[in-house]
């Protein structure tokens, strides 16, 4: 598939207001300020498709992107930023969620993680969940280029041996939107995802 083409379709406070449940989405979930939305834009090429910002918590929606007919990248809220409102937090909680459990077309979910603080619970939970519902996860280990390559490469390997914790489909890879690094891993993880 041709990612640079995305396009912005909708963004969506909870399920309800999705389009109808057809097609393939894959969902970019993570931590808040874990790189989603830069990841997309580093995927499709394009500045500023999914909006990013320095404060955790700047994806409140459910965004949807199409790359063809059929064919959709889900930017989802971040989840475990403690400093928003508990109310809020409840309400984005509940959406992700929903939208977990809930989405047919969901088949396949990026996890993106702070490649300095991985595996914290919220997302041992997320890939839980996935590996239970039989969905394959791709674990991004973002901002690689925050550290020196020994580094990189002696927290990947941790991640990866705990990833076989699981028992399910579970990849992981280093991701550097800055350096563009894990970018054809990505594309061609999704290809195959796509094309089932
Ligand atoms: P929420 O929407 O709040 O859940 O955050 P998010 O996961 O979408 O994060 P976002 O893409 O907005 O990025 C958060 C911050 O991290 C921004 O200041 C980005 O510039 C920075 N960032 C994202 N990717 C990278 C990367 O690969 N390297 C570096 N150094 N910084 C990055
Ligand atoms: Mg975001």
């Amino acid at each position: 598939w041709n990612y640079h083409v995305t396009h912005f379709v909708t963004s969506a406070p909870d399920i309800r207001h999705l389009p109808a449940d057809t097609g393939i989405e894959v969902a970019f979930a993570g931590r808040s300020n874990a790189g989603k939305s830069s990841a997309l834009n580093t995927l499709t090429n394009q500045k500023s498709l999914a909006r990013t910002s320095k404060t955790p918590g700047r994806t409140q929606l459910i965004n949807l992107f199409q790359v063809a007919e059929g064919i959709r990248l889900v930017d989802l809220p971040g989840y475990g930023y403690a400093e928003v409102p508990e109310e809020l937090k409840r309400k984005w909680q509940r959406a992700l969620g929903e939208y977990l459990q809930m989405r047919d077309c969901l088949k396949g979910l990026v996890v993106l993680m702070d490649i300095r603080h991985p595996l914290k619970d919220l997302d041992q939970q997320m890939i839980q969940w996935a590996v239970e519902s039989g969905i394959p996860v791709l674990v991004l280990l973002t901002k690689a280029d925050k550290l020196a390559s020994g580094a990189r490469k002696s927290q990947l390997n941790m991640v990866r041996e705990a990833a076989l914790g699981f028992m399910g489909d579970v990849q992981v890879e280093m991701f550097s939107s800055l350096k563009k690094i894990g970018v054809d891993k990505l594309r061609l993880k999704l290809d195959r995802w796509f094309s089932e």
